[in-house]
């Protein structure tokens, strides 16, 4: 079985670039589960990051019989206890608002507060048609700014601050956040956990 060619759980373009900005130079090949003919909206039903990456892996691996590979992730700000956390997609008015209407959302529920400290979570699931799974977490800790800041990136990146940089997700560029992301962390993570899995 090809282990190096996987298809995406997800139909966010924004993880669809990124999945493939990262793991394409460590020759892994990402093809969205468009391209591959199952463009389906899995029902995110866990309570943990881990629960629905495995919902989406598994029903996509199902489907197309081929290995798929989905993240599941969200933004955990400290003085919400942890939210919005797995809800961060569907957070104030569910799917069909815009990002920057989430993200200005959370800035409402902040202003006044002194506590910013938030983090970014990914959790990577990947299933293979005979039922193995690997998994792997990525965590990057930061801050929520007053104010979004620049235009690169997707979901929150306008208003995250990662510790030790001056700008947020969006203004510092592609080639920082794919360096120092949660689900740059968690990608690291899952493509040794491949190379441990092919040499078995
Ligand atoms: P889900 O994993 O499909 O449940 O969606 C995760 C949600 O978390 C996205 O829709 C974004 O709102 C947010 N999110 C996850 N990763 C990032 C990121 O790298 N930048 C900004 N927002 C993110």
């Amino acid at each position: 079985m090809n282990h190096r060619r996987f298809i995406l759980a997800s139909g966010n373009k924004g993880k669809l670039r990124e999945f493939r900005e990262i793991l394409e130079p460590m020759g892994i090949e990402i093809v969205s589960q468009a391209e591959a003919g199952f463009d389906m909206d899995v029902e995110e039903t866990g309570d943990t990051f881990e629960e629905n990456a495995w919902l989406k892996a598994s029903a996509i691996c199902a489907a197309a019989g081929l290995p798929a590979v989905a993240d599941d992730s969200g933004l955990c700000v400290d003085a919400l206890g942890g939210a919005p956390g797995v809800y961060s997609a569907r957070f104030g008015g569910g799917k069909s608002w815009t990002d920057e209407q989430k993200y200005m959302y959370l800035l409402e529920k902040l202003v006044g507060v002194r506590d910013r400290g938030a983090k970014f979570v990914s959790c990577i699931c990947c299933v293979f048609p005979g039922g193995d799974v690997l998994r792997a977490r990525g965590e990057c800790p930061g801050h929520i700014l007053e104010a979004p800041v620049g235009s690169g990136g997707f979901g929150y990146d306008p208003v995250f601050r990662p510790d030790g940089y001056e700008g947020s997700f969006a203004s510092l560029g592609e080639d920082v956040k794919n360096r120092i992301s949660h689900r740059a962390r968690a990608l690291a993570a899952f493509s040794k956990e491949l190379e441990k899995y092919a040499d078995r």
